[in-house]
């Protein structure tokens, strides 16, 4: 009997920017044969919907324009056989790679402290997870989405650290960017996260903190995979 054979659980994975939630996610899931969901690719491509509709002026969103479009967003997920994962797609198109580009980062925490749309993605994941076996990353899956998933992990790590494998990532994809940018950006968007009125990002009160600073990959897997056996044997 292998762990994916036992009773599926929800597995919620907050925290801040760039510290591998993602990655952690994705690979816990490919494990344990359970759907990852990767939640701020949706607020991304909500985001990327108002830079491409003029949504955004000065660096501020037109809400009212934005409330009176959000009944024309939809955002999906489609398999993507090469990656083994699923895309992000935004009306029907693939956005997985745009998504990830800084100008999206810019505006993304802006647009996620909106009421309507949290509202909107917020009941799409929580249909997602209607028969467990998922592991979902985000800011506020363990607090609102899913406050009774039976797995919670706040991740974190140190800001220069993260700031510097995100810079990595975006070099490696020969996007043009600067370390202070990124350093920037980041920690803006930790800021605008956690102080914002709508679910802002904080450590359930049940979640298990790991910080990744000085951690392997192989590291944090193990790591979680050692908390979902503890945790199955609980339920
Ligand atoms: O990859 P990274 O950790 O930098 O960010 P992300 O997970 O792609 O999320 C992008 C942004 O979406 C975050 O900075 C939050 O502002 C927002 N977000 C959110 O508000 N709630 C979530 N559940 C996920 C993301």
């Amino acid at each position: 009997m292998t762990l994916s054979d036992e009773k599926k659980i929800i597995i919620a994975v907050d925290g801040y920017s760039s510290c591998g939630k993602s990655t952690v996610a994705k690979e816990i899931a490919r494990q344990l044969n359970y759907v990852f969901i990767d939640s701020g690719a949706m607020y991304r491509a909500v985001t990327l919907f108002c830079l491409r509709n003029g949504l955004i002026v000065d660096g501020a969103v037109n809400l009212p324009a934005l409330q009176d479009k959000l009944s024309s967003i939809s955002v999906s997920f489609i398999y993507n056989p090469a990656t083994s994962h699923n895309d992000v797609c935004l009306n029907g198109g693939n956005v997985e790679q745009e998504i990830r580009q800084l100008a999206v980062a810019q505006h993304v925490s802006q647009v996620a402290a909106i009421a309507g749309v949290r509202q909107l993605l917020v009941a799409q994941q929580q249909e997602m997870g209607r028969s467990k076996g998922i592991v979902m990353d985000g800011r506020d899956i363990g607090t609102v989405v899913f406050p009774e998933a039976e797995l919670k992990i706040f991740m974190t790590a140190d800001t220069r650290i993260r700031a510097l494998r995100r810079y990595d990532e975006m070099i490696a994809k020969n996007e043009p960017v600067n370390f202070e940018e990124i350093l920037k950006n980041i920690t803006e968007r930790d800021r605008y996260d956690e102080t914002r009125a709508e679910s802002p990002l904080r450590r359930a009160k049940d979640a298990i903190v790991l910080d990744n600073s000085i951690m392997t990959r192989e590291e944090q897997f193990k790591w979680v995979l050692e908390k979902v056996e503890e945790r199955i044997k609980k339920l």
